[in-house]
């Protein structure tokens, strides 16, 4: 059986309840949640923007370098656990920065716990810096030039946040600017946002890969563009149910999107605030559409071939 990559997760969206009141604790600071219960009480979502909220006010337990080194490798051991030997993780730096949380402290915290990552877990990394698209193009500007003045690796850049209303074609020129650097791009897009938002950040962003896609299942011809241009596909299964982005998991479009030979792969997205890290959005698909031990096969070697692991690599990991 081929290994999993995990290819769209967001660090932050790892911060468990039990972690925001060790961290509120130790940074002393204040909550609105009466208990953990009362937290626990609020994850139930009635769009992307809803969850969005909780996940921003959540992230102010997020203080010190020793926070980000402590959370990313709680989210590593988790994945390891879960059959992870690729993470290709996310960070959403401009939601620290803008709390007051400088650069070199976020990323030195993320990029201490990704550089034992394989010592420790089994797990090779790399880490994307994920722009904010409900902020301005300047600020994203900003966050891109503090991050690489940390001297922290960046292995990419993508974009997510709020989809819907809010344009993707004004990051084109960061884009332009950070493939030129030598980095992979990758875009939220086709989440709540129709087939059109994901063109845009294929036209506009010249992404590699797409983040969710699902509602690019409505357009035909996008569908044969990205089956004939092998454009990978990150599909959160779980994620997609809890933001009401499907209605259940029964319409959930991934054997659909397997049917019509796209390189889809399964990922956790937010596992903390989603109810499951990758093992469990395998098992509920599995489950819910009685997937063969071949389809299953075909989810793993798909999130291994969607990497940007090298060639030799991939290889090594597809055929043992
Ligand atoms: N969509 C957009 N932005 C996000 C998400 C998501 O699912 N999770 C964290 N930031
Ligand atoms: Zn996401």
């Amino acid at each position: 059986m081929t290994p999993f990559a995990e290819l769209h997760l967001h660090l932050e969206g790892t911060l468990e309840p039990e972690m925001v009141f060790d961290l509120a604790e130790r940074n002393a600071i204040g909550l609105p949640w009466r208990d953990l219960d009362d937290l626990r009480g609020r994850y139930s979502y009635s769009c992307l923007q809803d969850f969005l909220d909780l996940y921003y006010a959540n992230m102010a337990v997020l203080r010190t370098e020793a926070d980000f080194a402590e959370l990313t490798d709680a989210y590593l051991a988790r994945a390891a656990a879960a059959g992870v030997v690729r993470a290709e993780v996310f960070c959403d730096l401009q939601a620290h920065t803008a709390r007051g949380v400088p650069a070199p402290v976020v990323l030195a915290g993320v990029a201490d716990a990704l550089s034992r990552s394989e010592a420790d877990h089994g797990v090779s990394s790399g880490l994307i810096l994920t722009f904010l698209r409900h902020l301005p193009v300047a600020d994203a500007e900003l966050a891109y030039e503090a991050a690489l003045a940390t001297g922290v690796e960046l292995l990419g850049v993508g974009l997510c946040s709020t989809e819907v209303g809010f344009a993707a074609a004004p990051f084109g020129d960061l884009f332009a600017r950070a493939r030129a650097d030598g980095l992979h791009t990758v875009a939220h897009a086709g989440e709540e946002g129709d087939a059109s938002y994901v063109w845009e950040v294929l036209d506009s962003l010249g992404v590699e890969r797409v983040d969710h896609g699902i509602n690019a299942m409505g357009d035909r011809r996008l569908v044969e563009h990205l089956a004939e241009q092998e454009i990978p596909l990150t599909v959160c299964p779980l994620s997609n149910v809890r933001l009401q982005a499907v209605p259940t998991l029964a319409d959930h479009p991934l054997p659909a999107m397997l049917e019509a030979g796209l390189l889809a792969c399964v990922n956790s997205d937010d596992p903390a605030y989603f109810g499951g890290y990758l093992d469990a959005n395998v098992a509920a698909v599995e489950q819910e559409f009685g997937l063969s031990t071949d389809q299953v096969e075909t989810l793993a070697a798909n999130s291994i071939r969607a990497s940007f692991l090298p060639g030799t690599e991939k290889a090594r990991l597809l055929h043992g």
